[in-house]
């Protein structure tokens, strides 16, 4: 089969590295890929908003089946596209994606199918929006309802900052569109947990749960990113918790979705806090995490097309998902000063010195003649599975310590339970 993968990021990647394994794959395209993805794959200078060149690239090439794990393509309506030009793409269809696109559909989506999740008001103006911050218990977090690349989540502490927040979106109008609805919810405690699953619109196969860590420091500190690494088995996602979130949250989604009309086709991503009081859905995303993806692909042993298929044909009931009994620990590399302001162009010293055990997944890298050079916020991940985690964690340290570019900056505490203790 020849496939193309919609993307640049780490994410897309560990997708081509796993597409590249499979028996049935012959060629890999991206678009537009990044330099590390051009080791294994054609990278294909089209940008991931123009539908039409990519239908049309992919008319040119023949390509079988087109794999988009990224979120503003799928909410701006990439698979009804591609679906209506006959060709074969996986991922949700742009009714799906609203699960991730407003989070007030989603938050009321809860709401209607009584699916676990922090109590909350959704508002459409300023005053609406402070009235029900002026009795309600803090901290409390106001969302807005669209997509914002990971930045329309504001933590608050006092009824002032939640004014500032609300003056932000409503009134500078700082996330555009995107804000013109919010919602105002519960603070949850808890220890987060990333759960994706493989979703055929009736059939819903978790993989193991992912513990990633958002913010940029140490024990927790700095502003939130899109990632700092991640480790799977998420020790807090035990098997009763597991079983929990099976009935309570994950099958009603994937029914509630089927009932609504919008049978969810693809990877559909639970961001979990495991509360006292249970597990609950902190945000719905319509495609896989990243770098969560790039923890779970190489622990995945089934051939990835065959999932992809399965879910396509709705077949998933039939399909046994077999994943390596190992834990694993992602470390990533990324510019100084991300996620504010940070240069591009340093040069990537010691790729090749990591351990035999490492895998490394560019996430923004771009080619400088022979070298390779950053190009993007979060670089590199550098990522070791072993037999626990604490091996896999060791092993991955000692890898990141041989690469470096200038300003590199990582967290050191990528899977330390101490450091991932609940909030
Ligand atoms: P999201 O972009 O919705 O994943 O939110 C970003 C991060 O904000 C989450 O990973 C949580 O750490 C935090 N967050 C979101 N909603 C809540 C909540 N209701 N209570 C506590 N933390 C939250
Ligand atoms: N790692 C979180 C996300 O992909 O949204």
């Amino acid at each position: 089969m020849k496939i193309l993968v919609v993307g640049s990021g780490g994410r897309e990647h560990a997708i081509c590295w796993a597409l590249a394994k499979s028996k049935r794959v012959t060629k890999i395209y991206c678009a537009p890929g990044n330099a590390g993805i051009a080791q294994i794959a054609q990278n294909v200078d089209i940008a991931v908003s123009h539908f039409d060149e990519l239908i049309a690239f992919a008319k040119n090439v023949a390509i079988d089946l087109t794999i988009c794990p990224m979120d503003d393509p799928l909410v701006a309506g990439i698979v009804d596209a591609f679906m209506s030009a006959g060709l074969l793409i996986f991922g949700p269809t742009k009714a799906a994606a609203e699960i991730e696109g407003s989070k007030v559909y989603s938050k009321d989506f809860m709401r209607r199918y009584n699916i676990p999740t922090a109590e909350y008001g959704a508002f459409d103006t300023f005053n609406a929006a402070m009235a029900y911050c002026a009795t309600a218990k803090f901290p409390l977090v106001v969302k807005v309802d669209g997509l914002a690349a990971g930045k329309g989540v504001i933590i608050c502490q006092n009824i002032e900052s939640a004014e500032h927040a609300l003056k932000d979106i409503f009134e500078s109008k700082k996330f555009g569109v995107s804000g013109e609805q919010v919602i105002v919810e519960e603070y949850l405690d808890g220890a987060e947990c990333s759960v994706l699953a493989f979703c055929d619109g009736k059939t819903i196969i978790p993989m193991p749960g992912a513990k990633d860590h958002k913010a940029a420091y140490d024990h927790d500190m700095g502003p939130n990113t899109g990632g700092m690494g991640v480790v799977v088995p998420n020790p807090y996602y035990k098997e009763d918790i597991a079983k929990e979130c099976m009935e309570r949250i994950f099958l009603p989604t994937v029914e509630g979705l089927r009932k609504d009309g919008r049978e969810f086709v693809g990877v559909l991503f639970f961001g979990l806090m495991l509360t006292e009081s249970g597990p609950k859905v902190l945000e719905y995303n319509c495609r896989p995490g990243d770098p969560e993806t790039q923890a779970l692909l190489p622990l995945l042993e089934t051939d990835l097309v065959d999932v992809i298929m399965a879910c396509l044909d709705r077949n998933l009931d039939n399909m046994e998902i077999v994943w390596k009994n190992n834990a694993i620990c992602c470390v990533m590399l990324a510019s100084g000063g991300y996620p504010g302001d940070y240069e591009t162009g340093m040069p990537i010293w010691g790729m090749n010195d990591v351990g035999k055990d490492a895998l490394i997944f560019h996430s923004g890298t771009k080619k400088d003649g022979d070298k390779f050079v950053t190009a993007g916020g979060r670089v590199l991940c550098v990522l070791v599975s072993a037999e626990n985690l604490e091996t896999a964690r060791a092993s991955a340290y000692d890898s990141v310590r041989k690469v470096s570019f200038q300003d590199m900056h990582f967290r050191k505490d990528i899977g330390d339970l101490g450091a991932i203790i609940p909030n």
